[in-house]
């Protein structure tokens, strides 16, 4: 078969890796991919937003399965696209992908189908917003509606800090992502990260994991895409996994099908696990980036048949296999990171990283040229390390990093801290 692949992050990377090792593929391509991507698989330059570009491009080189990474392609309709073209692809429809597209609409949904989340209101203009501030609980959240790549959620701290993120906001700080804003009730509680395949009736459970999304050490500094991650979260037992499944997967994947928005493809809940159980902070329409590195570090059945399924509806047949190992990814970013940072700057030292055992590096942002390898994006780097506890999969992770010699990047020195307090 021939696959093609939508992406060029660490999270493609993982897919790709993992894709690469099945034996139905004969043909692994990925669009645009990055420096890492290209050990795996054949990178070609054409966008993922381009929709008209993407399906063009499948129907001339016959690419028999798509695969969408992120969630930008699918928000606009790639894969309508592609299902108009005949061609198979895993990922939400557009409307499905709303999901995530749209914060409003996912608290809608929850709201009609008691689905628990944080209490929540909507508002499009300020003056109705900050009224609606008076009377509620500090700290409170303020959310850009639409898409803003992991930045739109403002925690205020007092009453001054929320009425600012809503003068914010509406004044365009998020762009038209925050013409319309979602106040939310602050829960209190451990987060985790829960993934599962769904091709609309069939629910298959993934994995949990954890990520650390603030910058500094001991969480603390401004939101990231994520810094580090581990696999599985200690906080989901079983129990606490079957309650998310029952109260709030599986009656959003029935409530999306009474949508007329059926819902195909990984669907990515972020969980507050609080005193009264699992409640859901927001849903993605992807893989995480970086959890999806530590959930492909620990798959060991073949993905692609997983995935074909999920997109033809056949999921039901499908299982999945799992090593009971920890895995944990470290992401090395660029200086300055979330905010500016320096381009191609170069990256040594990745061969002695990777040759240790039990290590995988997956490239963020990465390009190859000549011999050498630059970095080209925030997130570059991702150390990738599996064992059998969480200290012993942190300690194999951080003797890699050694390894590499990039004074232009950094990298945080505690992921996975709530574990390794835990296993002490
Ligand atoms: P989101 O982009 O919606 O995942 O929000 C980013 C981060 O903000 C989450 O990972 C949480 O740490 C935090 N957050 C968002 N909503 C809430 C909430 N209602 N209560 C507490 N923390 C929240
Ligand atoms: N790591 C968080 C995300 O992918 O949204």
């Amino acid at each position: 078969m021939k696959v093609l692949v939508i992406g060029s992050g660490g999270r493609e990377h993982a897919l790709c890796w993992a894709l690469s090792k099945s034996p139905m593929i004969n043909e692994l391509i990925c669009a645009p991919g990055n420096g890492g991507i290209e050990e795996v698989a054949t990178c070609i330059s054409l966008n993922g937003e381009d929709v008209s570009a993407v399906v063009q491009y499948c129907q001339e080189n016959s690419i028999d399965f798509v695969v969408v990474g992120p969630e930008a392609p699918l928000v606009i309709g790639l894969v309508d696209a592609l299902k108009t073209a005949g061609i198979p692809a895993f990922g939400p429809t557009a409307a499905a992908a709303q999901l995530e597209g749209s914060k409003a609409f996912m608290k809608d949904l929850c709201r009609k189908y008691q689905i628990p989340t944080a209490a929540y209101e909507r508002f499009t203009d300020s003056a109705s917003a900050k009224a609606y501030l008076q009377n509620q609980k500090i700290p409170i959240v303020i959310k850009a509606d639409g898409l803003a790549a992991g930045k739109g959620v403002i925690i205020a701290e007092s009453l001054a800090e929320a009425e600012k993120a809503v003068d914010d906001m509406f004044g365009g700080l998020f762009g038209s992502s925050g013409a319309e804003i979602v106040i939310e009730e602050f829960m209190e509680g451990e987060e985790a990260s829960f993934f599962v395949l769904t091709d609309g009736k069939s629910v298959l459970p993934l994995a949990t994991a954890q990520d650390h999304k603030r910058v500094g050490d001991g969480d603390t500094g401004p939101n990231t895409g994520g810094m580090g991650a581990y696999s599985p979260a200690p906080v989901m037992t079983e129990e606490m996994i079957n309650q998310t499944l029952e109260r709030i997967i599986k009656p959003t994947v029935a409530a999306l099908e009474a949508e007329n928005a059926t819902y195909t493809g990984v669907l990515y809940a972020g969980l507050m696990i609080t005193s009264e159980g699992p409640k859901l902070i927001e849903y993605n329409v992807r893989f995480g980036d970086p959890e999806c590195q530590v959930l492909m570090a620990r798959l060991t059945s073949d993905l692609l048949p997983a995935l074909m399924a999920t997109a033809d509806g056949t999921l039901d047949k499908v299982s999945l296999d799992w090593a009971e190992d920890v895995a944990m990814v470290v992401v090395m970013a660029a200086n300055g990171y979330p905010g500016s940072y320096e381009k191609n700057t170069e990256i040594k030292g990745l061969t002695k990283a990777n040759a240790h055992d039990d290590v995988i590096v997956l490239h963020a942002g990465t390009k190859k040229e000549g011999d050498k390898l630059l970095a080209t994006g925030g997130r570059v780097l991702g150390v990738t390390a599996r064992g059998k506890t969480v200290t012993e999969t942190a300690e194999k992770a951080y003797a890699a990093i050694r390894e590499i010699d990039w004074p232009d990047g950094f990298c945080r020195k505690d992921i996975g801290w709530r574990a390794i307090k835990r296993e002490k």
